[in-house]
């Protein structure tokens, strides 16, 4: 095992660490595939309910089960008043993202079914956790402004819902189309860094709340979760068009990353970006608001004139977002609200089929080192 990450070098890159039958990308073709249907396929004719029960069970439900798991996901998005209280006392400047990480677990201590590790409970929990993320993810945004929160409404879909918590307005059909696609497309990715790090975390048989709660510090970090909202701050950075060109050249000059750029598995443009540049653009074509989209346009084109890299699923989610009218700062969290759904089918598969995830590392420090009594150590510095 050691040897084989010898081989392929840092970051576990090209190492097969487990199988899986949620997700599959073929990084060469530029697809994307949740348990085997085109991720084009499902923006186009799906619903965030829908894949959430496709990655949880396996396959499309039934009229039936459809709206079964909706009225499940809708009866379940309040939180607990306690849960609020406490929200409560974290300050306002803590980052959403380690709010949100710090409530999931603080959710896990109220769950109904806390303490009970048996297979209908870790889907039960699993399931209200789907319902509560984008819960959570509102009331920190509520709070954290002075703004008390809304409870939610079980008539509208997620998408709708979590707008409508957001800011007390139902949202426009348009602005609840793009963000469930959005969900649909950040809903799973095979195994990315917040993946692995959730099934690390179930593979000690580790509660689905505590898998979660690894899985959002590993999402918060600017490499992978994070890089939605560098993409907005770079884009602020840029500021126009025609500075667009200089910004990236000295960006790339300086050996800087362009945030939205570049795929550990992608090797062509990311299905995802695509469908995002495409809901982008209706957004911005709805509202009139182009200025973030036609900005992103110039940067994309800026970065593929100097080098060989595609956007990635954060670059068009930044001005996609914006137009929604969801602060910077929320752009990471918002894709936690879709990405649990992954999480927790990927915590669900892992258990029911376990064994403890430990490799081995290439060790590289010194060897047979003789131990010294600390009145003998030199000073040092
Ligand atoms: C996602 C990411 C970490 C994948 O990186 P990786 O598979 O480890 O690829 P590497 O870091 O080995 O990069 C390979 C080469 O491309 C360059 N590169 C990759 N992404 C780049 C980016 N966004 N901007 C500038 N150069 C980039 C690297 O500098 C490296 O060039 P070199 O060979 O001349 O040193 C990387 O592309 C990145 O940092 N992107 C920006 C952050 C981001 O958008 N993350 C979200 C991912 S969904």
């Amino acid at each position: 095992m050691a040897e084989a990450v010898k081989q392929t070098g840092a970051g576990l890159r090209n190492v097969v660490a487990g199988e899986s039958g949620i997700s599959s990308i073929d990084g060469a073709r530029g697809i994307l595939a949740y348990r085997g249907i085109d991720i084009h396929e499902l923006a186009e004719h799906s619903s965030f309910e829908e894949v959430v029960f496709l990655l949880h069970h396996g396959e499309l439900p039934s009229r039936g089960e459809l709206d079964q798991l909706r009225q499940d996901l809708a009866s379940q998005r309040a939180v607990p008043g306690a849960v609020v209280e406490i929200q409560r006392r974290l300050p306002t400047s803590a980052s959403p993202m380690a709010s949100l990480r710090t409530m999931v677990s603080v959710l896990g201590a109220f769950d109904p079914d806390a303490g009970d590790d048996g297979p209908l409970a870790r889907r039960r929990k699993s399931m209200r956790l789907v319902a509560q993320t984008a819960t959570l993810v509102a009331l920190v945004e509520r709070l954290r402004r002075g703004l008390e929160p809304v409870p939610p409404d079980p008539t509208l879909s997620h998408a709708a819902n979590f707008l409508y918590m957001l800011s007390a307005r139902r949202p426009e059909r348009v602005a609840e189309h793009a963000l469930d696609v959005a969900l649909v497309l950040h809903a799973d990715h095979e195994f990315n860094a917040s993946t692995f790090a959730a099934r690390v975390a179930a593979s000690t048989l580790a509660e689905v709340h505590g898998a979660v709660t690894a899985a959002l510090a590993t999402l918060q970090g600017p490499l992978h979760g994070g890089a939605n909202e560098a993409v907005m701050r770079m884009l602020e950075e840029v500021g126009a068009p025609e500075a667009a060109e200089r910004w990236v050249r000295e960006a790339l000059e300086a050996k800087r990353r362009v945030m939205g750029f570049g795929h550990a598995v992608y090797r062509t443009e990311d299905p995802r970006a695509i469908e995002l540049r495409r809901l982008s653009l209706e957004l911005a074509e709805h509202t009139g608001d182009r200025a973030w989209y036609d900005l992103s346009l110039r940067v994309e084109a800026a970065v593929r004139a100097a080098k060989a890299l595609y956007p990635n699923v954060d670059f068009f989610s930044a001005s996609l977002y914006r137009v929604l009218g969801i602060p910077t700062d929320l752009f990471t969290p918002v894709f936690a609200v879709s990405r649990v759904a992954g999480w927790t089918a990927h915590v669900l598969e892992q258990i029911d089929n376990n064994r403890l995830i430990r490799p081995e590392s290439e060790y590289t420090g010194p060897r047979d080192v003789p131990y010294v009594p600390i009145e003998k150590r030199a000073a040092r510095g």
